[in-house]
């Protein structure tokens, strides 16, 4: 799960499929595409948010997206179309792109929706990146 800072939407994401994942053998992680907040706790509003839901976020820890993560995971989903392009932009060959996909493709493919970016907005657009976090998920964990 892969947004741009690793503090407010991919963690959400991350924990959320990982609660939804939790008697599947399988492991979910989170990055951002920029170094920012390196080591940094997730942004307080997605923790509350996680908590309303019964969701601990509040051991993860921001990292920053690698090439290395190309060999570590089978599937790689972008927040938004930005960070989509910043991914495929370090891909090495097409087996690292075609890892890569938007994570709302899962509900429209193809429609290349964006998870809105909540920082710097109030505290709603962290219920709806939530909402669509959730939903989108289910899908994701019932391929799985
Ligand atoms: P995220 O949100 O990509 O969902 O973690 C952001 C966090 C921090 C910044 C931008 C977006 N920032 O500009 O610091």
């Amino acid at each position: 799960m892969v947004c741009l800072g690793n503090i407010c939407r991919s963690p959400l994401a991350e924990g959320i499929l990982k609660y939804k994942t939790k008697n599947k053998n399988i492991f979910v992680d989170s990055a951002g595409t920029a170094s920012y907040h390196l080591g940094k706790l997730p942004d307080n509003r997605s923790i509350q948010i996680a908590n309303k839901y019964g969701i601990d976020i509040s051991k993860q820890r921001a990292r920053q997206f690698s090439e290395i993560d190309f060999d570590r995971f089978d599937k790689i989903y972008a927040m938004d179309t930005y960070n989509f392009a910043s991914i495929i932009s370090i891909a090495r060959n097409q087996s690292d792109r075609n890892k890569v996909d938007l994570i709302l493709n899962e509900i429209n493919p193809k429609s290349f929706d964006n998870i809105p970016d909540p920082y710097y907005g109030d505290g709603d657009g962290f219920q709806k990146v939530y909402d669509m976090l959730d939903e989108v998920c289910d899908v994701i964990a019932n391929k799985l």
